[in-house]
């Protein structure tokens, strides 16, 4: 019975010396360890040993089978760690790599000249109102002193939804729209987009504008100048020299644009203002009793003021930009620059 023991040991050992993987161990000790293992059977079989050599045969089979144990766990614990080892290692994290940065967005040009402008007029007691971009043509054009089929239309090349419906060519209509709810006095700004069929380096088929109004007691031409000079200089600059130009709009009379000195050649003549010295901002007028009396206002008891301009155009000045399409083009290299 000790011999047998002895050559399950000499197996037990060659079988060791030649286990490497975690799965070559794990047999390892089922087939010796096991429930109906080996080394188990022969403990389980001790009671064909005789009486007297018992003792030291049961010894011997534990001795060998705790050794073979302790071999075995050993080895499956070295294996786990290595396991580890390697896994730390390919899971590492290189903490000297520089971070991804997290790339801010910002507000486009337009948006920002936008928002200067209403600041400005905030300052001068106006609030800022929005209107539909898909607009009747009653408020587009009609309520505006624009009739049907008269020339006046031709000023502004138009998108028809349907008959009666366009995509606002102005922001006017907003004129209308809020002289028809609110009764004077109004000061209000309106901000937005409008269209016109048109695309080359300094027109664009969507463009924004402002539109401004101020309606109360009393409103005369000296209002309209003081606070479009006020606007401008605080808008380009304190020395900014003005001129205003008589002009025609329908819903304004009498009408005028307004030019500053050319913000490039300060007035020598240049390419931007067409050798004028003079660049048009924008255009303004004394509301038309014709437009007062569409919204029931009273043109005897009111008078007032109105004047619209092109944002891309100023942020175009301003920025010393020379071609429209950049602004809709959303190059970021473009407008992360402002
Ligand atoms: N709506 C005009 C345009 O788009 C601009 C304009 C001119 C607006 C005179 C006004 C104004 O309110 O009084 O060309």
């Amino acid at each position: 019975m000790l011999k047998e023991l002895e050559g399950l040991q000499q197996q037990v050992n060659a079988e060791l010396l030649i286990s490497k993987t975690e799965e070559e161990f794990l047999a390892l000790r089922t087939k010796y360890l096991g429930r109906k293992g080996l080394l188990t059977g022969f403990l389980r079989n001790l009671g064909n040993v005789e009486p007297e050599k018992r003792p030291l045969v049961g010894n011997r089979c534990n001795e060998i089978k705790h050794a073979l144990s302790e071999k075995i766990e050993s080895a499956l614990s070295a294996i786990a760690r290595l396991k580890q080892d390697d896994y730390l290692l390919r899971e590492r994290i290189d903490v000297t790599l520089p971070g991804r940065k997290v790339r801010l967005g910002k507000l486009h040009p337009i948006i920002q000249v936008s928002r200067d402008i209403c600041e400005i007029f905030a300052g001068l007691g106006f609030s800022v109102v929005e209107g539909p971009e898909i607009e009747l043509d009653y408020y587009n054009f009609e309520a505006l002193n624009i009739p049907k089929n008269h020339p006046a239309r031709d000023m502004q090349d138009t998108f028809y939804v349907e008959d009666n419906i366009v995509l606002r060519t102005h922001t006017s209509p907003v004129q209308i729209r809020v002289m028809e709810k609110q009764r004077p006095p109004v000061r209000i700004l309106s901000p937005g987009r409008v269209y016109r069929p048109d695309s080359d380096i300094s027109h664009t088929p969507m463009f924004h504008q402002i539109e401004g109004l101020l309606v109360d007691k009393g409103i005369t031409l000296g209002d309209l100048k003081g606070i479009l000079t006020s606007f401008l200089r605080q808008l380009f600059g304190e020395g900014t020299a003005l001129r205003f130009r008589p002009s025609f709009f329908p819903f304004t009379e009498p009408s005028a644009e307004v030019d500053i000195r050319c913000v490039m050649c300060s007035g020598a003549g240049c390419r931007v203002c067409s050798q004028s010295g003079w660049l048009e901002i924008l255009g303004s007028g004394m509301v038309d009793p014709a437009v007062f009396k569409n919204v029931n206002y009273n043109p005897e008891d009111v008078s007032g003021f109105a004047f619209g301009l092109g944002l891309e155009r100023i942020a175009m000045l301003k920025y010393g930009i020379s071609d429209i399409r950049v602004f809709f083009e959303n190059d970021q290299r473009f407008l992360e620059q402002f």
